[in-house]
């Protein structure tokens, strides 16, 4: 075990890139899309968070279906698509996501070692519930805590508080992961005991705060909370 996660009694997960793969949802497809997939897929996925981190410093809260829904907006008209099927269908994939495929096995032996689990999302219920059903994992999580609470979204502050307030536990008995980097220094920042999921082989993130353990797949959190 690792000596910055010795008090950890609760694990909490980001969900989307992190449990739930979110290019899956252009892959599903991919028939379709041609050559644009992975141009769509990036594209999408950089203006809806940039869009959750701008709503959030104007205090002009939407939720995240209605971000998500405005990101794809976006990269429909700047790559000349006009499909409201695709854009329809496109939009439901998000709601039946592919797990990662080390992510279901993590979860269970850290229930079955009785650690308390927890997904942190901005993702609003009504797109985080159907996919932690259709992706099989609902049995291991013992909560889905949702940004949609408090009308704000990462890596603000008041989100982080949520898991302790749940749980009532300190932060330094969180364990946090998430394979965005600025999310894992978010939660880091706020106290929590932090494994980067470092998924994609990208670089840190300067933001003068360090996370506890880099990762490169969720399996590699098993050892840091002594885990066999
Ligand atoms: C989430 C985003 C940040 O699930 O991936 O909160």
């Amino acid at each position: 075990m690792a000596e910055r996660f010795s008090d950890v009694r609760v694990c909490v997960f980001d969900a989307y890139g992190t449990l739930f793969d979110v290019h899956s949802a252009a892959a599903k497809h991919s028939a379709a899309l041609g050559p644009l997939e992975q141009k769509l897929s990036e594209m999408w996925r950089a203006k809806q968070l940039q869009y959750t981190w701008l709503r959030s410093l104007m205090g002009n809260y939407e939720d995240f279906q209605k971000v998500t829904e405005d990101a794809l907006g976006y990269v429909f008209s700047t790559l000349d698509l006009d499909d409201p099927v695709l854009f329809a269908n496109l939009m439901n994939s998000y709601l039946t996501l592919e797990c990662f495929e080390e992510v279901a096995d993590v979860l269970k032996k850290l229930k079955d070692n009785g650690f308390l689990t927890a997904i942190l999302s901005n993702g609003s219920p009504d797109m985080l519930d159907p996919v932690v059903e259709s992706s099989g994992v609902a049995e291991y999580i013992d909560i889905s805590l949702s940004v949609d609470d408090i009308g704000i979204f990462k890596p603000s502050p008041h989100v982080y508080q949520l898991p302790c307030d749940y749980f009532g536990v300190e932060a330094s008995q969180i364990s946090f992961q998430s394979s965005n980097c600025w999310d894992a220094i978010g939660a880091a920042h706020f106290g929590y005991r932090v494994a980067w999921c470092n998924r994609y082989k990208q670089e840190m993130d300067r933001l003068s705060v360090q996370v506890d353990a880099e990762i490169s797949d969720l399996t590699e959190l098993l050892p840091l909370l002594g885990v066999e």
